[in-house]
């Protein structure tokens, strides 16, 4: 494995032993990861554990005073999720085999789905700010994958990527929405480095490639998830209208801001979704 690859997977079993430790056999059915803004709901889980990513041994970070996220496991409609509200991403320059962390994390410790979230620019016309996309499908225009490097023993060397999104979750996912009373839109993430925005000539591109959304995260994630065998659903929040589209500049409070907006719908869309995919029949 390469020097990276490695000290991600040092990086995993160390947190995997320490929070085993602490969830004394426990273990999560559905990982969740809360994208930008989108933290709040690991505030909704019935917590039996919850940790910042710095207490975390092995995970970056640790010991860095300031540096965010959170990891909490617990209940969400009486669903066993294991949460974290926050990532690593690409652009911090991290190594993709260490944003994929808390899916191999999760894995471990025994989530066999993994649901995934974030905040994106929307490309495709009909698309809003504080509207949900349900993510059908996935461009990894970053150009890195976390899987690089000789194949760890318990994952898939070449995945399967024809259907990464489950049709199943999709159909939950689609089923939560209107239960919920929430109009969900559907469509291709495009996921792309950064951290500079894209400029209107990359959005027209993207379009004509097929991306309805742009974000910065997520395919590291789903793509190692895939190599373990868990089940994939997504939700993008859109934001913002991409780059030249809705003339305003982008910035990232502002993100961040219509994220928080969105936050009410999201709860609500992922509490209809985990009920329907993953409760026990009789708290459907
Ligand atoms: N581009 C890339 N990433 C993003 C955007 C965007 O417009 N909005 C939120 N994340």
């Amino acid at each position: 494995m390469s020097v990276t690859a490695i000290a991600a997977q040092n990086a995993a079993d160390r947190a995997v032993a320490a929070l085993g430790e602490r969830l004394a056999g426990w273990s999560p059915r559905v990982a969740l990861i809360l994208g930008s803004g989108l933290g709040r709901l690991a505030a909704r889980i019935v917590a039996s554990l919850d940790i910042a990513f710095a207490d975390v041994p092995g995970f970056p970070g640790a010991g860095v005073r300031g540096h965010s996220g959170r990891v909490v496991a617990g209940t969400l409609e009486d669903v066993p999720v294991l949460a974290f509200a926050g990532r690593w991403h690409l652009y911090e320059g991290y190594d993709p085999a260490v944003a994929a962390l808390p899916v191999r994390v999760a894995h471990a410790l025994g989530a066999r789905s993994l649901f995934v979230s974030n905040a994106a620019g929307g490309i495709r016309r009909t698309l809003r700010a504080g509207d949900l996309m349900i993510v059908r499908d996935h461009i990894n225009f970053t150009w890195r994958n976390p899987l690089a490097g000789p194949a760890a023993l318990n994952e898939t060397r070449f995945p399967d990527m024809s259907a990464p999104y489950d049709a199943d979750l999709i159909a939950a996912l689609r089923a939560a929405g209107a239960s919920a009373g929430i109009a969900l839109g559907e469509g291709v993430y495009a996921a792309v480095l950064g951290p500079s925005y894209e400029t209107p000539a990359e959005i027209r591109m993207l379009e004509r490639l097929g991306a309805d959304a742009v974000g910065m995260s997520t395919v590291p994630e789903v793509i190692a998830a895939r190599a373990l065998g868990l089940r994939v659903a997504g939700v993008s929040v859109i934001t913002n209208p991409a780059a030249g589209m809705g003339g305003e500049p982008l910035d990232h409070a502002g993100v961040l801001a219509a994220g928080e907006r969105a936050g009410g719908d999201f709860e609500k869309v992922v509490r209809a979704f985990l009920r329907r995919a993953f409760a026990p029949p009789a708290n459907r």
